[in-house]
């Protein structure tokens, strides 16, 4: 694919120049059309049996995309309690909202007791806290199967070496605790890991966590967490979406062996985060100088590592368009490191990429931002977050996040 922004006509005639103008550089702009697709084909999954997909919303916490969210039916699963309140906020009933958190006080717990919220526990002494609070209540626990995945070591949350969830290992200690509070387990839930693009480890995680769903009494539910990849080289390689269609049959298999085995049929759930808003998210922003070290070609951006943190957290690749006089520029091609505005060296969005010639003033889009992109924004070097606007289907912008001011970033100062 030589663009993906022409291709699938991502600002709908809005000019990015206008945009920034307007809204202010970087930008991050989301496309409503491509969100919805992207919503409806998680929320499709699995058709054979009752089952329900949760956005994890940690992916991105967008006010107006989470209500988008529940209008295509999807439920949602929070990690603490600011995110099950903006889920309140965004009218999610409690009964649509799983809480999954990992390490958490006595109050937070007590929190999600009192709001009537399904709660999974992620080790033996949380699900002992969460008995002595709600002595005879129902909750879910957090298991590890064994097999992790993900683009990096970072967000691999299952295996050996992760602070996740409770092991095979665990399961007789886990009964007791549940006995000793009457706890019903209503429910088991696994996240292996983010972003993988061979179904394969996933799979294996979904055949040893049906094993380990043996073990217990009847459940009403079984989530098998979130990952589904996207495809971050989609200009620079041509990489193919997901194979939704071929996973759905495999995973469908393994349903249908554990229902005819265990002889029940629970609600099965997914968690998915990035690839519900992901693709449908760009960031825009101004090449404020170029320049040149040791032979070596640079264009300063205002995208900083504040704005976008994942390449410099993970080393992570996004494709990079540059858009000159209101069109995306193709030819030309010349190595160049592409980096933001903050006072570390790593403040790198594209290491030695190749990409088309970078002029001062012209505009950088980096693609497949929707997901973990302002969500994991900060206010670092006193840098002010970016407005969210939308693009809505019929072309209309509306802004869905306005930018900080200076007075949002102090206003918590006590002198
Ligand atoms: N469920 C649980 C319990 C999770 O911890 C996560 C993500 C998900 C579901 C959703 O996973 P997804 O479908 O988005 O892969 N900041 C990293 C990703 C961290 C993922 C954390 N947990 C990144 O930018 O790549």
């Amino acid at each position: 694919m030589q663009s993906f922004i022409n291709e699938v006509d991502f600002f709908k005639g809005n000019d990015p120049r206008d945009l920034l103008e307007q809204y202010g550089s970087p930008l991050y702009v989301y496309n409503e059309d491509i969100i919805r697709g992207n919503l409806r084909r998680l929320e499709g999954l699995i058709t054979k049996y009752p089952y329900t997909t949760n956005y994890s919303m940690k992916a991105n916490s967008n006010l107006s995309l989470l209500k988008i969210a529940l209008e295509e039916g999807l439920n949602c699963d929070a990690m603490s309690e600011g995110e099950i309140r903006l889920l309140q906020k965004a009218g999610y009933p409690n009964d649509r909202i799983f809480y999954v958190p990992n390490n958490v006080s006595e109050e937070e717990l007590s929190f999600a007791v009192e709001n009537n919220i399904m709660t999974s526990l992620d080790s033996i002494d949380q699900l002992e806290l969460y008995g002595k609070i709600n002595r005879g209540g129902r909750c879910a626990v957090r298991l590890n199967p064994g097999v992790g995945a993900g683009h990096h070591d970072k967000v691999i949350t299952a295996g050996k070496n992760t602070k996740f969830a409770i092991t095979d290992d665990q399961l007789d200690e886990l009964f007791l605790v549940a006995d000793k509070y009457d706890l019903k387990i209503a429910g088991i839930n696994q996240h292996i890991g983010s972003l993988f693009m061979d179904p394969a480890p996933f799979l294996q995680a979904v055949t040893n966590l049906l094993e380990m769903a043996k073990r217990f009494d009847k459940l009403d539910f079984i989530d098998f967490g979130g990952g589904y990849g996207v495809p971050y080289h989609k200009v620079s390689e041509d990489e193919r979406s997901f194979d939704f269609d071929s996973f759905e049959k495999e995973f469908e298999k393994l349903l249908d062996k554990f229902v005819s085995e265990a002889g029940y049929t629970p609600l099965f759930k997914t968690e998915p985060g990035r690839y519900a808003f992901c693709e449908g998210g760009v960031l825009l922003g101004s090449v404020n100088a170029v320049k040149y070290n040791a032979g070596r070609k640079f264009a300063g951006t205002d995208i900083g590592m504040n704005i976008l943190a994942r390449p410099t957290l993970y080393g992570s690749w996004h494709d990079i368009e540059v858009i000159r006089d209101g069109k995306v520029v193709l030819d030309n091609r010349e190595n160049i490191t592409v980096t933001g505005n903050i006072c570390e060296s790593g403040d790198i969005i594209a290491n030695d990429r190749e990409l088309p010639l970078i002029k001062t003033g012209d505009i950088v889009c980096v693609l497949d931002a929707g997901a973990y992109g302002y969500a994991m924004a900060s206010n670092y070097n006193c840098r002010l977050r970016p407005a969210e606007v939308l693009i809505e289907s019929q072309g209309n912008v509306r802004v869905i996040r306005r930018r900080d001011t200076f007075e949002d970033l102090f206003r918590n100062f006590e002198v």
